[in-house]
């Protein structure tokens, strides 16, 4: 793509990543690829807001050389120090030394642990402005969206919003940016929620605060750094991310995610009666074999459901090694006070039942059902299903 005008002055100059599979070695971009946006205004000083990956190092300063000379850029403005936003940093610093970094007091910190950074870098302060010529730059420190040293930047005359991270979203550029050009919204917005579930789920009391803090700014233009910038509707982004925070605690939607692995197709078999059951109370089932998919598409459906029913099979005296893999990262990204049973097959050991029951207490999830069946399910195991899933769905549809 070309750099693209979003005021007079001011430019989208970014890179769609297609190529890396995995988003943070973790989160499968595959299919949909994920923007890495920067933006490049040109004032008196010319200044840069965040960069592109290490990978795209090449098209991306190709980019910026398109509308100015790296040895004409004055600061760059380094929202966040994780590598997608900075990767590119150390090629811009060899060819202009003379670039003077800005970040908060911890980003002086990280930039020195990544890039062992220690000069041209300072620091700005929460509420500070930088007047650049005719634009105003005015900085804000929202820790924890996503790492600690995370602020976000506004530049005051245009009401642009540069926030990184926050209000971020999956999917490459379809070679426009704006939300009101995007030929499928539905889709960016189902990419934008997985992306939340993933890498800002776990701070979502953090980013809450952060929607608080910038709830009195008049903000026309939300340029995230990744994914569409918002100019018709950049309310709906902001709406759909207090949404998603909400869903940490309270608010999800009446529906159930299915998580299911098995050994010789016992508990699968089991798991499709269970889905079954619970789909002819009414609600929406999304069903995963926790082996095939991919943990941050579950994750993503997970977030937003307040039932989550466990199918797993006990293995050597544990739960099935995926699923407490799957049960660990329910930990690691904080996914809590969600309504939940247990089914599985066990052949001697039945450790699992504890172990899940365990888990459940730890993250606050309310325990319907946790029962598990010898070898094959009987048909006196799918008996039960009716009578459970009546009382699954009364549960979930209880739920704050
Ligand atoms: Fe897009 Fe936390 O980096």
């Amino acid at each position: 793509m070309k750099p693209i005008m979003i005021r007079p002055g001011v430019y989208w100059a970014g890179v769609n990543d297609r190529e890396s599979e995995l988003f943070e070695g973790l989160w499968t971009i595959q299919d949909c690829g994920v923007s890495l946006n920067s933006y490049l205004i040109m004032d008196e000083k010319k200044v840069l807001i965040d960069l592109s990956s290490e990978l795209l190092t090449e098209p991306y300063v190709n980019m910026i050389k398109s509308i100015a000379p790296l040895n004409e850029i004055d600061y760059v403005v380094l929202n966040h120090l994780e590598p997608d936003h900075t990767g590119a940093l150390l090629y811009l610093r060899e060819a202009n030394p003379n670039i003077t970094y800005l970040g908060t007091k911890k980003a002086a910190e990280i930039i020195g642990n990544f890039y062992e950074i220690k000069d041209h870098f300072r620091i700005v302060e929460d509420g500070e402005e930088l007047k650049i010529g005719k634009f105003t730059l005015k900085f804000a420190a929202v820790p924890f969206v996503h790492w600690p040293e995370t602020m976000v930047t506004y530049l005051v005359e245009e009401k642009i919003l540069f926030p990184c991270d926050a209000f971020g979203g999956y999917g490459a550029l379809p070679g426009v940016v704006f939300d009101d050009q995007c030929p499928d919204l539905p889709k960016f917005e189902a990419e934008t929620l997985r992306y939340y579930a993933n890498i800002v789920a776990a701070y979502s009391g953090n980013t809450r605060k952060a929607i608080e803090k910038l709830a009195g700014i008049p903000i026309e233009i939300v340029a995230p750094s990744h994914g569409l910038i918002w100019r018709k509707n950049p309310e709906r982004i902001i709406e759909l991310y207090r949404q998603w925070v909400d869903y940490a605690e309270k608010k999800r939607e009446k529906a159930v995610t299915v998580v299911y692995g098995t050994m010789y197709g016992n508990t699968a078999e089991f798991a499709e009666s269970v889905q079954q059951a619970v789909a002819d109370t009414g609600l929406t089932v999304e069903m995963f074999n926790v082996r095939k998919a991919d943990i941050g598409v579950i994750l993503g459906s997970v977030w937003k459901n307040q039932g989550v029913i466990v199918c797993a099979p006990t293995y050597e005296g544990s739960l099935f090694p995926e699923m407490v893999s799957f049960l660990h990262m329910m930990k690691v990204k904080k996914v809590v006070t969600r309504t939940t049973a247990y089914f599985g097959s066990f052949g001697w050991g039945s450790m699992a039942k504890k172990q899940f029951e365990t888990f459940a207490a730890e993250q606050r999830w309310d325990v319907v059902e946790n029962y598990q069946f010898h070898g094959k399910p009987k048909q006196a195991d799918f008996d039960l299903l009716p009578d459970f899933a009546e009382k699954f769905a009364a549960a979930v549809r209880a739920a704050e």
